[in-house]
């Protein structure tokens, strides 16, 4: 039995009270649909900023009207002190999933995404200690290796920052171990890398690689790959983050809290390659693909070229036990998108 069985089975016989915020988005609601399916008690905040109602809809329609009955949801904002601290009174675990992600994003607008994930966070932060909450897991991110060329990347080797999003994670990171040591309060940051699945957006200007190749491949739009493609990932299906989540949240060994985790597979998988996985697992659905070549452009500023994690640490002190490789994800994930995706 896997400690994160194990784990699911004691939860489900001890349910406790959680908080997701963000818990509108995409991984967000993946944490919701699963802590409901344990049974748990949750909470979810997002203001709907890139957050969709449909996510929510979605898992009320997985779950058993019971377990959807042991939901409830606010609209607030991480940027409103007070509203962090109503929402945390009472609750055992903070999955802090909210914040303006996208590299690009930041670019355009740093002031709007250190509001919501410098200031937010740090309220967040405020919330957790001032309402005695047991343990915050938040969603820290690989841009944190920045420009250092390593590879695995290993949680305690940092580069510099390539973009004002990466600053924003770095900073969280920064202020939770001030905020461990300076007030006693328990935090676990989780660096997801390229994490994907269902109900991630597809549209948009700054939708991600692979719902918006998916997307494009569907709709038979013209795709573009940055650079030469030859560009990596270690694209980490989201049930494994959720999976890192829960076991972060309860890990009962005191080495393990107050870290920072990896959250990904350990595979290194090109842009070159990601296109040809996505297109062979399409064309069977759609005979259009049969002559679809990738365009390429120019790369993108802020983007790191390569990215692989060492996910050793987060074997060792919290048990994690990937469950889905890049194939597998992509095949729950087509599924989805095959369903979601009009073509019209
Ligand atoms: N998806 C990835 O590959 C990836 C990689 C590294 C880190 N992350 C981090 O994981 C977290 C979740 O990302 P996601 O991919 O699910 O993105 P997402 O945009 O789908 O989810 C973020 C959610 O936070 C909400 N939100 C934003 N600002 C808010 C605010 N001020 N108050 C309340 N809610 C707010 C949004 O409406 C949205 O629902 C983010 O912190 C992101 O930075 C994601």
């Amino acid at each position: 039995m896997s400690r994160y069985d194990e784990v699911r089975e004691e939860l489900r016989g001890a349910p406790k009270r959680w908080l997701v915020t963000g818990a509108a988005g995409f991984i967000g609601s993946n944490l919701v649909e699963q802590l409901l399916r344990l049974d748990q008690v949750v909470a979810g905040m997002d203001n709907f900023s890139t957050g969709k109602q449909r996510n929510l809809d979605e898992v009320q329609s997985l779950v058993t009207p019971e377990q959807w009955g042991r939901f409830t949801f606010t609209q607030g904002d991480i940027r409103d002190l007070e509203c962090c601290r109503t929402l945390c009174r009472g609750v055992d675990y903070v999955l802090h999933e909210a914040a303006l992600g996208s590299v690009p994003r930041s670019l355009e607008d740093p002031i709007t995404s250190n509001d919501n994930n410098v200031t937010g966070s740090l309220n967040m932060l405020v919330a957790v200690r001032d309402e005695g909450v047991k343990r915050l897991v938040y969603a820290a991110s690989s841009s944190t290796y920045g420009d250092h060329p390593g590879l695995p990347k290993v949680e305690e080797v940092i580069g510099r920052p390539l973009s004002p999003y990466a600053v924003t994670k770095y900073v969280n990171e920064l202020y939770a171990e001030v905020f461990s040591r300076s007030y006693g309060i328990q935090t676990i940051g989780l660096r997801y890398f390229n994490v994907f699945g269902p109900r991630q957006d597809p549209d948009g200007a700054y939708a991600a690689v692979i719902p918006r190749w998916i997307a494009s491949l569907i709709k038979g739009e013209e795709l573009f790959i940055n650079g030469t493609g030859e560009t990596s990932r270690d694209f980490c299906f989201v049930e494994n983050v959720v999976q890192m989540n829960i076991l972060a949240a309860t890990a009962v060994d005191p080495e393990a809290v107050n870290q920072i985790y990896n959250t990904a597979l350990n595979a290194r998988t090109s842009l070159n390659e990601l296109y040809l996985l996505l297109r062979e697992r399409l064309l069977p659905h759609y005979g259009h693909l049969a002559g679809a070549r990738p365009l390429y452009r120019d790369f993108r500023k802020g983007d790191v070229l390569h990215s692989q994690a060492d996910i050793g640490k987060g074997r060792r002190l919290l048990g994690y036990e990937p469950t889905h490789t890049i194939d597998q994800g992509l095949d729950a994930a087509l599924q989805w998108y095959i369903r979601n995706v009009a073509t019209s």
